[in-house]
């Protein structure tokens, strides 16, 4: 069955953001000159998606009023001839069909998925996780699409992370399939003892579920932190009937990590085509100054 939906969980606190998400979705922290959430809803665009679930909750309805149109700055925009940047503000309304629902509780990444059930139904459908920007020019959600297709089952993306911090990640039970694809059969969110790590691949930003992981959600307990882990479910699909792991290309930000935003906003105005070579002969400047 083709792949068409996607959700978004964009209801977290954002607690390692803090002050800046105190008022303001850590989702919607500008990279250059757009939210974040906005290169998440164009991937997935890109990626053959048509219908996006944003998950939020209170105080995050900025999120909505960027994917709506805006009337009153669209005709101060025509009639000041700024024609360039009406068709720019307007197209974001129309990237794709977006739906929104709060996540009345926030009790973790598998709650918030298990909020999509009724958008979803019985199809498979894609996660891309509100913080986490991918840039690259084979989107990573259509990379983990393209491995469902193939192989039927659940997919993953899966980046290895250094030894010193897979404590923070879940850790994957990997064999190599072919190329950049890995069959995965067990996982464990967070491992705290060095005989936990099953390997250093994580899941980092993107999945292709099925819809039976809504049943499973249903009977997860709160796992790691006291919150229903995704992962806790995902281990259930890996050990029953195997997940597909897509060590995808692309660079992915943190953009619930301070240093991440820095990192997304260096990198990412130095490809923008109006600000690039201005902004690399700033850094040229102020870097042998370091
Ligand atoms: P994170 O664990 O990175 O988000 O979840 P967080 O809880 O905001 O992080 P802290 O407070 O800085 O540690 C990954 C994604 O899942 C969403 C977040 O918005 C983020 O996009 N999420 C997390 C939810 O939608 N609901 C939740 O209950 C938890």
């Amino acid at each position: 069955m083709k792949v068409t939906k996607a959700v978004i969980p964009a209801a977290g606190l954002g607690t390692r953001v803090l002050p800046a998400t105190k008022a303001m979705p850590k989702e919607m922290l500008t990279i250059v000159d757009k939210p974040a959430i906005q290169y998440i809803v164009e991937e997935a665009v890109n990626s053959g998606i048509t219908d996006i679930l944003i998950i939020t909750n209170r105080g995050k309805g900025v999120i909505e009023d960027h994917f709506d149109r805006c009337p009153e700055l669209e005709e101060r925009l025509l009639a000041s001839g700024k024609q360039d940047v009406y068709d720019e503000v307007v197209s974001i309304s129309k990237l794709a069909n977006i739906y929104f629902i709060r996540q009345k509780e926030t009790k973790g990444l598998g709650h918030a998925v298990n909020c999509a059930r009724s958008f979803v139904g019985n199809e498979p459908f894609a996660v891309l996780y509100g913080d986490d920007v991918i840039i690259g020019d084979d989107p990573a959600c259509g990379q983990l699409i393209r491995a469902y297709e193939k192989y039927g089952k659940a997919a993953v993306g899966i980046k290895a992370v250094p030894e010193t911090d897979i404590h923070k990640y879940s850790s994957l039970k990997v064999e190599h399939l072919e190329d950049n694809l890995f069959s995965c059969t067990d996982m464990v969110e967070k491992p705290q003892r060095p005989e936990d790590v099953l390997s250093l691949y994580s899941i980092l930003g993107r999945c292709v579920l099925t819809p039976n992981i809504f049943d499973i959600l249903d009977n997860t307990a709160p796992g790691a932190g006291g919150e229903i882990q995704l992962t806790d479910a995902m281990r259930c699909l890996a050990q029953t009937v195997g997940i597909t792991g897509v060590d995808y290309t692309g660079k992915r930000y943190d953009m619930g990590d301070k240093l991440g935003i820095l990192q997304a906003t260096v990198e990412i105005a130095l490809k923008n085509p109006n600000l690039g070579e201005a902004f690399k002969a700033y850094l040229k400047e102020i870097v042998p100054t370091l």
